[in-house]
């Protein structure tokens, strides 16, 4: 029943997602192609804003971390320094009988309603052995399709900052502990692509790589290396943290970047891998989950990855990855704490959580339900709508206009003048814009003390306030930023 309901609410985001332009399957002309989708309008701000905020989060606001904006197509030998070619993969199984492939792990042989939701072979029919299926693209560089022209499309952004760590390390005077972060695409042949925009073929990462000094560096520093205690100051780094520290301190910065984005604490869950579910590079991670309508799942992963990447490269290409460490006199291959999001899923949780239907009064007071995007002013699309009450005076549409191009440098603005006002208002409350800007009679002086206010509303609540024109500006700015 539970499971019902939540399929249910997955359809009306969707179809929403559809109707207002949030999120289209690709090539829907065509059919679509499974796994991979399509911002419309309005997603595309939403996703862009996402990506803004994280970027001026992690880097801008930080001293300490240097962003990269590296290819998609690399030296095919990174990944296999990265281990991706040998290990990279997903058990599969092919039915004999309906030639469906499944994932092993997610392929339900006695379906249950009791069970988390499964794959089901319609067929039921005989499965062949499970064997692995390696998740990376391939391709071929060049006219000739031969084994020494391909290469892959990466699987994951990491990579890129890895095998470019010297380059950035020369150029930007940081010194360890510090990150390279990057925003980018990623492509995995996933077997079964699902829920949504959650699991695709094509999709966005926010990665960061924190490179900081070995444990064994930390103690000679700092005397002994900290340990993790509940309560402790995370927010302020000290010379003898070591990567436990480290990695708690993460952990609690991309919580705060979540709430600041509007993913309440309470949406969100905590999941620490256990050791048999560790990736191959991995000493420790911690998943952070948001609860989907269909199911608690992962946001961002947030890995120590001791020294893994940096040794594999320094094998594989030869070069050496070390670090001398002045302060420390120490020389050393850094460790590393990565925090790695996906875009994607990120705007898929944005949009359940800020899918609400409530009851509000029509333009003649009578009750109706109304579909409202509650995002957060940092994400939402639009930031402000703005309406002349009628269209047909030119002296409020002149004057709105003028409101819209005061507005319109510094944010998203929606000008609208065609319909009822209770209907704009409706549909800037479905895009999720949390403001609304009338310009009314007592804009235009008709009540001489009103002269040059405008109506501001706020979505959530649908109160409107008279705030005069000067302060519109900086009042919005703040809420926005
Ligand atoms: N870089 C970690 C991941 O892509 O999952």
């Amino acid at each position: 029943m539970a499971e019902a309901k939540s399929n249910e609410l997955m359809e009306r985001i969707v179809s929403l997602c559809k109707r207002r332009g949030f999120v289209f399957q690709s090539s829907e002309i065509y059919g679509g192609i499974n796994g991979f989708w399509d911002y419309g309008p309005l997603g595309a701000e939403l996703k862009r804003n996402v990506k803004d905020q994280w970027w001026r989060y992690m880097t801008q606001r930080r001293e300490d971390v240097a962003g990269l904006d590296a290819t998609i197509i690399m030296h095919p030998t990174i990944w296999k320094a990265s281990g991706h070619v040998d290990t990279f993969s997903d058990p599969m199984v092919d039915c004999k009988k309906c030639k469906s492939r499944f994932r092993a792990d997610q392929l339900d042989s006695t379906p249950c309603p009791m069970k988390p939701s499964k794959m089901v072979c319609e067929c039921d029919g005989e499965k062949t052995e499970a064997r692995a299926f390696n998740l990376m693209f391939k391709t071929y560089v060049g006219p000739v399709e031969s084994e020494d022209n391909v290469a892959y499309l990466r699987p994951e952004t990491a990579q890129a900052i890895f095998v470019q760590f010297k380059n950035v390390l020369d150029v930007s005077r940081q010194k360890v502990p510090f990150g390279i972060c990057q925003i980018g695409k990623a492509f995995r042949n996933e077997i079964n692509p699902r829920n949504f925009t959650f699991r695709s073929r094509e999709f966005e990462q926010m990665e960061v790589e924190f490179f900081i000094r070995p444990d064994e560096v930390a103690e000679k520093l700092g005397g002994k290396v900290a340990p993790f205690v509940e309560g402790m100051d995370l927010s302020t780094p000290q010379n003898d943290w070591g990567w436990e520290v480290w990695h708690r301190h993460w952990v609690a910065e991309r919580v705060k970047w979540y709430e600041s984005i509007g993913l309440s604490r309470n949406t969100l869950d905590f999941h620490w891998q256990k050791k048999e579910e560790l990736a191959h590079y991995a000493k420790a991670c911690v998943d952070i989950l948001y609860q989907f309508p269909f199911g608690t799942q992962e946001l961002e992963g947030i890995a120590a990855r001791g020294d893994f990447d940096l040794s594999q490269h320094q094998k594989f290409s030869g070069k050496s990855m070390e670090y001398f460490d002045e302060e420390a006199k120490a020389k050393y291959v850094p460790h590393v704490i990565e925090p790695s999001a996906g875009v994607d899923r990120l705007v898929l949780a944005l949009i359940c959580s800020a899918y609400t239907e409530d009851q509000v009064p029509d333009d003649k007071g009578k009750m109706e339900t109304r579909i409202v995007m509650r995002f957060h002013p940092r994400v939402a699309p639009i930031k402000v709508g703005v309406f002349p009450l009628l269209k047909n005076r030119p002296e409020l549409v002149q004057k709105a206009k003028e409101v819209r191009d005061l507005l319109r440098p510094h944010m998203s603005v929606f000008y609208d003048e065609s319909g009822a006002i209770g209907r704009r208002y409706r549909r800037q409350d479905e895009a999720g814009t949390p403001f609304g800007v009338t310009i009314d009679f007592d804009t235009l002086g008709e009540k001489p003390e009103a002269k040059d206010t405008v109506t501001l509303r706020d979505r959530d609540t649908c109160q409107q306030t008279r705030v005069h024109i000067s302060e519109l500006l900086p009042l919005l700015l703040e809420k926005v930023r």
